[in-house]
């Protein structure tokens, strides 16, 4: 292996991480669970501030109600045997709030595959957060934005979703050195 190929070898798992929305019944253990959110917790956030609190969601009827009252954009929780939902206070510093439940979400997500599970991040529309929260009893004060659905992928969800190589667009496009270039790929708003 040459030495530069190694950094990328001791990374691959990483580049790997994909979304799973799709669930077998097969259950989660609390060993499971309590590793992930442990892992969530231990994140880094602004200041250290934690600003977070996770909602550990085994009851599997409440994990469907949840994933329904925030459809589609949470319909990973429909099959999926467990979750975790991200607690944010809702005054204040949003942006900031919002890249440490981002940071705390994407740690699970991988955690979840170093544990044997798949995991899936979905948002509540804010359409939505009053009855999500209703469910899930968030007191005044408190947005929950981000849930991770968990559990065994199906067979299907499994299954790359595009082409080797084409999930995601090339480096020349979305790299450079040592500043910007013309021809990093101009930003198109999804439609
Ligand atoms: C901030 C954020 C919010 C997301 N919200 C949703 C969502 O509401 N519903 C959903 O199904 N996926 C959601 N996703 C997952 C993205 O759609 C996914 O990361 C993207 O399609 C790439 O998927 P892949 O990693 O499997 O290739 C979200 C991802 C992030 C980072």
């Amino acid at each position: 292996m040459t030495p530069s190929a190694q950094p990328a070898a001791a990374l691959r798992s990483l580049r790997q991480v994909r979304q799973v929305r799709q669930f077998t019944d097969q259950p989660v253990t609390d060993a499971q669970l309590d590793a992930i959110v442990d892992v969530g917790r231990w994140s880094g956030s602004s200041r250290n501030t934690q600003p977070w609190r996770f909602l550990v969601l085994a009851d599997r009827d409440l994990v469907r109600r949840v994933g329904e009252a925030g459809a589609p954009h949470t319909r990973a929780l429909l099959t999926a045997p467990a979750a975790i939902a991200i607690a944010v206070p809702a005054a204040g510093a949003a942006v900031s709030f919002a890249y440490d439940e981002g940071r705390a979400a994407e740690r699970m997500l991988i955690a979840a595959g170093m544990v044997g599970l798949a995991a899936g991040i979905a948002w509540v529309a804010p359409d939505h957060r009053a009855s999500a929260a209703g469910l899930l009893r968030v007191p005044d004060g408190w947005i929950v934005r981000t849930l991770i659905a968990l559990g065994h992928p199906t067979d299907e969800a499994r299954q790359p979703k595009s082409a080797p190589g084409a999930a995601r667009r090339p480096r020349e496009d979305m790299v450079t050195r040592d500043g910007w270039s013309d021809r990093l790929a101009p930003w198109e708003p999804p439609t």
